[in-house]
């Protein structure tokens, strides 16, 4: 069968199943979950792949670029539909999301330390909310929308509300209800929110206290959850990697590297590049380079430093389990100038350490002052990206020198959110006032901006004005 012709979704041929290989319990493509009621873990969307009409090879996908007036065709997402196909085309509700590029920048190269032609920045930004959420947003309410949702709510640390909101605004078909946890998330996304109309659920508390009730609520209540638990929203952001692959003419390079929070991109990730193996369309995986925050590290201290593992599907509970008693023990909360992944509990962990098995992974942490900097450098070159996104070029830099990664090797970065979504970090990294440094970043540990770029003050005077731009210039 061609891919040019209308698949017909049927129901046997896509359907949810447990990851867990010692439950793999099934459920119906229909049903509303977010986890599995035999064991309580994480589902995955499954596929009869013998049973549909898969591409030979991906560059039959091109096919679709002479048809980009057919919305399912301009999407950046459904345009590799035959790779997500949960849902009937007619009930896809897309806003053209994932028009996004693979930008070649020697000069972030050459701060990570790789060579000409080989640093890459996924950017994500470009997305209609300004993150690569919309990715998995448009499949996740395109579910939704199959289920007959009218409401739909989820935590977040800004981007995933942010796109929430603007695929209820855009389409009216549901109505938005958001969870964040008070003061923890950048004016950028808040302000989308509250634009798109989005009812706002301010918590006393942090991002993991928002999703603890998001779900409570959620299930009490019957509202669709949205949040990266839901499988649904994975299978949006597979298609990141597919879009990777199509800019380097189906080539695969040899790392990827994403920031971690919750884990819901990296876990995709792993799914797309195992799926992509399954059906031949690809004969081996990148690497892959998930990188924490320092004071959100939970994965880095799971899978660095206390061994923890996939394992084929039969992974060490009991050390995720001893490290969140010792959270709650003494306290410990996260604590990052990346808003967008300050999480205690990643509530993809165990997607996460498949997706690290799959491409042969590994797990970093850096600092606010890291991921500063790299930022700076995004931004100097052109681009721009909000904190928590920079931690993949900061983990890239710090792999190239450990020599993890090669100075030959070609080095994905995936850029997750748009540079205005929080411009408070960004003015007071580049600030002259002191104070204003101290208060936003020196309290975070950042004692040094190595690329700030600060504002010439001058009189109102043109002599003072020409003088300061000669001097400067
Ligand atoms: N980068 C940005 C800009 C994000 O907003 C997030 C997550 C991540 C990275 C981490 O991605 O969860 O897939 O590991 N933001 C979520 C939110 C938590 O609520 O917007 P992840």
């Amino acid at each position: 069968m061609s891919l040019a012709s209308t698949v017909q979704t049927r129901t046997d041929l896509a359907f949810q199943r447990c990851i867990m290989r010692s439950c793999a319990a099934t459920y119906d493509i229909g049903e509303v979950r977010t986890s599995c009621d035999v064991c309580g873990s994480l589902l995955d969307v499954v596929y009869d792949w013998d049973a549909l009409p898969v591409p030979r090879s991906m560059s039959e996908f091109e096919a679709k670029w002479s048809r980009r007036h057919e919305p399912l065709c301009h999407s950046g997402v459904w345009r590799f539909y035959e790779l997500l196909p949960f849902a009937p085309p007619a009930k896809i509700v897309s806003i053209g999301e994932g028009q996004t590029l693979l930008h070649t920048s020697d000069g972030v190269a050459n701060y990570v330390g790789v060579q000409p032609g080989k640093l890459f920045l996924q950017y994500e930004g470009m997305n209609p909310s300004g993150s690569f959420k919309d990715n998995g947003m448009t499949a996740a309410f395109t579910h939704a929308h199959t289920t007959g949702a009218k409401r739909a709510a989820c935590a977040s640390t800004g981007n995933t509300s942010a796109s929430l909101a603007l695929y209820c605004g855009v389409s009216k078909l549901m109505r938005a209800i958001i969870f964040i946890g008070s003061g923890r998330i950048s004016y950028g996304k808040l302000s989308q929110a509250l634009d798109y109309g989005a009812l706002t659920i301010q918590i006393a508390g942090d991002f993991d206290d928002a999703m603890q009730r998001v779900q409570q609520v959620s299930s009490k209540q019957g509202i669709y959850l949205v949040n990266s638990v839901n499988p649904f929203r994975l299978e949006g952001q597979k298609t990141i990697m597919y879009r990777v692959l199509e800019a380097m003419r189906w080539e695969v390079p040899d790392w990827i590297v994403v920031p971690g929070g919750n884990l819901g991109n990296s876990s995709a990730f792993g799914k797309a590049f195992h799926e992509l193996l399954e059906l031949g369309l690809i004969d081996r995986a990148p690497r892959l380079a998930v990188i924490n925050a320092a004071g959100a590290n939970t994965l880095y201290e799971l899978y660095e430093r206390r061994g923890l593992r996939w394992n084929g599907g039969e992974p060490g509970f009991g050390i995720s389990h001893d490290y969140y008693g010792e959270m709650d023990t003494t306290g410990r909360r996260a604590s990052t100038i990346a808003s967008a992944i300050e999480i205690n509990r990643p509530v993809n962990l165990w997607k996460c350490l498949r997706a690290l098995e799959c491409c042969d992974g590994v797990v970093r942490e850096v600092s606010d002052e890291q991921m500063l900097n790299a930022k700076a450098q995004v931004g100097a070159n052109g681009l721009g990206c909000e904190p928590a996104s920079a931690a993949s070029v900061a983990g890239a830099k710090l792999l190239r020198e450990e020599g993890v990664i090669a100075p030959g090797e070609r080095v994905v970065c995936i850029l997750t959110g748009h540079q205005l979504k929080d411009p408070t970090a960004t003015v007071a990294y580049h600030t002259h006032d002191q104070a204003e440094f101290n208060r936003v970043l020196g309290s975070r540990g950042v004692s040094r901006a190595e690329f700030a770029n600060r504002a010439v003050q001058v009189e109102n005077s043109l002599d003072e004005i020409i003088r300061a731009i000669e001097l400067n210039s």
